[in-house]
């Protein structure tokens, strides 16, 4: 299989880490749909073919678990929680967490996404909408959708006010996903015992998510005993130990929000630069009035679902999955011996121009038919799918509705786009600064 070599991974030591985005694309660019690294022990291939993609995330799933680098990592922060759990556990905690997925349970939880939205753009960017356009400034949206993001999971998941906690949870959710990725970039993984600066300041880290998580534990055991349906409520009920409720909560704080947060703050930054497409949001959404519930939208709202669709497929959150064999396989026609790591992309494989024409443009188009997409995996594929994918695309149209019936977002002068960086999720690097200005009469 082509790929470069230990002499060229040397070389390109410091770009793949500074920016592993570029590297990927470089490398697939150079050497085709499967790229080799040559990395000790099994092989380890950048697999690109939709085709591959699916065996090894669909229909192989059964072959290709969870064992790697990345996701050992994730789990020093998690534990062994849903998103960072193997087979054989893995399948209970699913069935046990997917009611508070559902439906008609998103249906209920409507109005509280609806808050936390609410809530963060009245302390943020001030009180009701006034009469008329008045002078916008420039606001940071992805502090703006970090903080809803983190609300709407501790207000729909666990019934929980977290803004006390807020701060202390966001710091150190963003602290240990940025050891997280450090970890599991590291060329010479260290035991966690070990006082490396890293390892303590993951286990400080872990330490305040712990506090955090605590507290939402005790407060619910204190607050009532028929627990109600949300997630923590089915978590409690289970009769599973406070630890691996713990590993939930953490789990679903860190995949819930962080991702949630940068693709909302990428489809701002879109519509920002693509101000017919967001006119064109804010005339669906008038023609619409009345509160966005957080499921049934692409036929309701379709423009500004295809928009977040779009945004997605330019801005997959999560950037890299990774999966290892545990059995000799067949992928593209060549033999893979059992152990081979597989590390799919979908920022890649969503710029694939044979799939996506232009690539690189914003068209909201390509998905307002609504049509099934083949190499399109925002949310992974086959039976690991992202459970929370529902909530955070209902989500995503509610913060929309929420903030651009009442604003007006454009990019400031003197415009550059900040750098996708690829951390646990890809996010703006700096952050997303837009200017707002605030729509009047409506
Ligand atoms: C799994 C992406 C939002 C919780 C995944 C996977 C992807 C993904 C790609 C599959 C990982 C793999 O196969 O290795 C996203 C994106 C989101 C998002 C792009 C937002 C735009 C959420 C939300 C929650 C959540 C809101 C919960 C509140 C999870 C969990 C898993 C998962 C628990 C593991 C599921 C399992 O293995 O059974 N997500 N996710 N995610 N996601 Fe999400």
């Amino acid at each position: 299989v082509p790929g470069p070599t230990s002499w060229d991974m040397a070389r390109a030591f410091r770009s793949v880490r500074a920016d592993p985005l570029t590297f990927l694309g470089e490398v697939a660019e150079r050497y085709g749909d499967t790229v080799s690294f040559p990395v000790p022990g099994a092989p380890a291939l950048l697999i690109n073919d939709p085709v591959d993609v699916k065996h090894v995330l669909q229909t192989s799933a059964r072959s290709w678990g969870k064992d790697t680098v990345q996701y050992a990592a994730l789990a020093r922060v998690t534990g062994p929680g849903l998103l960072a759990s193997a087979e054989p556990g893995w399948i209970e905690h699913r069935r046990l967490a997917a009611p508070a997925f559902h439906h008609q349970r998103l249906e209920a939880v409507g109005d509280e996404v609806r808050a936390a939205a609410r809530t963060a753009i009245d302390a943020r960017l001030g009180g009701p909408a006034p009469r008329r356009v008045v002078g916008g400034e420039v606001v940071d949206v992805a502090a703006l959708t970090h903080a809803i993001g983190l609300d709407a999971v501790g207000r729909a998941l666990f019934s929980t006010d977290l803004s006390d906690q807020a701060q202390d949870l966001l710091r150190a959710t963003s602290d240990a996903a940025d050891l997280v990725v450090r970890l599991g970039r590291s060329i010479l993984p260290r035991a966690e015992w070990t006082p490396t600066r890293t390892n303590l300041r993951l286990r400080s880290a872990r330490r305040r998510l712990d506090a955090g998580a605590a507290a939402i534990i005790a407060e619910r055991r204190a607050r009532d005993a028929g627990r109600g349906d949300d997630l923590l409520g089915l978590l409690l009920d289970s009769g599973m130990h406070d630890g691996e409720v713990r590993d939930e909560l953490v789990t679903m704080v860190i995949a819930g929000h962080e991702t949630v947060a940068a693709a909302l703050a990428w489809t701002l930054m879109l519509l920002a630069e693509h101000p017919d497409a967001q006119d064109r949001v804010r005339a669906e959404l008038d023609s619409r009035p009345g509160p966005v519930p957080l499921v049934g939208n692409r036929d309701r709202l379709p423009w500004t679902r295809a928009v977040v669709d779009e945004a997605l497929r330019l801005y997959p959150p999560a950037w890299a999955i990774s999966r290892r064999s545990h059995r000799d396989d067949v992928l593209g026609g060549r033999a893979v011996p059992a152990g081979t790591l597989a590390i799919i992309s979908p920022w890649l494989v969503h710029r694939r121009p044979d799939l996506w024409p232009d690539p690189e443009s914003f068209r909201p188009e390509r998905f307002v038919d609504g049509t099934a997409r083949t190499g399109y995996l925002p949310f992974g594929q086959g039976p690991r799918l992202c459970i929370g994918r529902e909530f955070a695309l209902g989500e995503m149209v509610v913060v929309l509705a929420e903030l651009l019936r009442e604003h007006r977002i454009d990019v400031p002068t003197g415009w550059d786009r900040p750098v996708a960086e690829a951390k646990v999720a890809v996010h703006p690097r700096g952050g997303m600064p837009l200017v707002v200005r605030r729509l009047g009469a409506r």
